[in-house]
């Protein structure tokens, strides 16, 4: 008697890049798997891979039917297509009818590499469904000091929502860099092999990180195609897919500030408009803008401008992860998630592209204190604001002087100064609202909403204002 083929333990279907990867990654890990796409040749190629990478245990299947009946029960299926109607598309085609099914919605972080060697994994959804194949994503996914990058999120959309915020801080952080390599190259005058060096110091220290340590390694490439590095030769506009979009409607929708995120967003839309800003560069020199970069430069103290610019991008990062962690909080009360933000830093320690040393500080600090208020007010980090507050104003205080927008830094900045003062101007601008729409007020020393005539009481007592001329 023949006997039936053993059945894998988990299925995937859509093999792009991702796909391939995290099917590669699954098989490497132990776990038989079956693949299919509906482009046969991606499944050819992702058997060769496969076979080439190491007589993996995974197996290609060219029609849906096969490919589910392939799969051991309760049969899991990892879906990697495009958000919108492929995915309804592919549920359709790998189920008869939509009955008993489980959804797990999981953000994946890591790019190519990651999704193969492994990646940071955000699932959220059906608990029954993360249980199914918690082992399996407990294997694949990076491995730091204390656990694998991996936890159950929550309920809902939660492991999505997740991974979007992860990106609009992903959005900060690369902006944040950006800068600190705008204000070291023209304030400091650093090359970009001096570039490289700080950059890969800074990747020993306090700033360890998969951004800034591939940010060393852009400084060294040199062109291929003509003389000089490579860096220089890229054209200034930075594409987007839409996650730092969706993270900063997502802020305002649930009233969090998110300056930061929000700079970074809008520099990438004016990065956009290379042709506008080339002919605004002209059009200001005609009516008579100097550059004042020349006279900030001159005498500047290359090593000091190093390390305040460390310390600036420290703490504008502190404040840019504050607000993600607070936009993350408040939908998790929305809607009921109870989302675990301490776990949350502890699964970016590795694998994801804001993969750094300082989450594992961000995590002890929510471990510390859940219902910690912000990151600025932990003990430990606000100690570190405190130290760091000199050098980050010296910074951006060159930065505005030298003509060098640094919107990140200046919102991070600013977002500080905003949140620790106990007082704010805000009482003028509920005056006017009072002024002009009666919204009514609040006063500091009694209870009650109040209301004022501003105007006429303006007018009776107005008369002594013009002595004052
Ligand atoms: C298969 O591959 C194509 C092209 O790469 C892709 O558009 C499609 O969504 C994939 N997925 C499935 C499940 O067929
Ligand atoms: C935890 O944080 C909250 C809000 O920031 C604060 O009110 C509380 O005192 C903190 N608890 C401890 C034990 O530090």
């Amino acid at each position: 008697m023949e006997s039936s083929p053993a059945l894998s333990r988990i299925g995937l279907a859509g093999l792009a890049v991702m796909g391939q990867n995290l099917a590669l990654n699954i098989a490497e890990k132990g776990f038989p798997i079956s693949v299919y796409n509906r482009t046969t040749s991606k499944v050819d190629e992702t058997v060769e891979r496969a076979h080439t990478e190491g007589n993996l245990p995974l197996f290609g299947q060219y029609n849906p039917r096969d490919f589910v009946l392939s799969i051991e029960r309760p049969r899991s299926v990892i879906i990697l297509v495009k958000a919108g109607a492929p995915v309804d598309q592919t549920i359709a085609a790998l189920s008869a009818n939509g009955r008993g099914l489980l959804y797990l919605g999981m953000g994946v972080s890591g790019g190519e590499d990651g999704a193969r060697h492994g990646p940071s994994l955000m699932p959220g959804g059906s608990h029954q469904a993360y249980t199914n194949v918690q082992d399996i994503l407990h294997k694949v996914a990076a491995q730091v000091d204390d656990g694998p990058c991996v936890t159950y999120i929550g309920e809902g959309g939660s492991g999505n929502f997740v991974k979007m915020v992860h990106n609009g801080i992903e959005y900060g952080d690369m902006q944040l860099i950006s800068e600190a390599y705008d204000v070291l190259k023209n304030v400091g005058g650093l090359t970009n092999e001096e570039l490289g060096e700080i950059f890969s110091e800074w990747n020993r220290g306090e700033l360890e990180s998969f951004l800034v340590e591939i940010t060393a390694d852009i400084f060294r490439v040199k062109d291929d195609l003509a003389d000089g590095f490579l860096v220089d030769k890229l054209l200034d506009k930075t594409g987007m897919k839409g996650t730092g979009k969706w993270t900063v409607q997502q802020a305002a929708e649930l009233s969090v500030a998110a300056p930061t995120i929000a700079a970074s967003l809008d520099c990438r839309y004016l990065s956009g408009l290379k042709e506008e800003r080339e002919k605004a560069e002209e059009a200001l020199k005609q009516a008579g803008f100097k550059e004042e970069i020349g006279s900030v430069t001159s005498g500047i103290d290359k090593k000091r401008l190093i390390d305040d610019v460390r310390q600036a991008l420290y703490a504008s990062k502190i404040c840019s992860y504050a607000q993600g962690m607070n936009l993350l909080r408040a939908k998790s009360v929305e809607k009921g998630w109870n989302l675990n933000l301490g776990e949350l830093a502890r699964i970016w320690k590795g694998g994801c592209i804001i993969r750094a040393v300082f989450l594992d500080r961000i995590k002890n600090a929510y471990q510390r204190n859940q219902s910690l208020a912000n990151l600025i007010v932990d003990p430990d980090f606000a100690k570190e604001m405190v130290q760091r507050q000199a050098a980050w104003r010296r910074v951006v205080g060159l930065a505005v002087a030298a003509g060098i927008s640094t919107p990140g830094m200046c919102a991070s900045l600013s977002y500080f100064d905003t949140y620790r003062r106990g007082r704010l101007p805000a009482n003028l601008v509920q005056a006017q609202r009072d002024l002009f729409g009666a919204h009514t007020y609040e006063r500091v020393d009694r209870p009650g909403a109040f209301h004022t005539e501003w105007t006429k009481l303006a007018q009776k007592s107005g008369s002594g204002v013009g002595a004052l001329h």
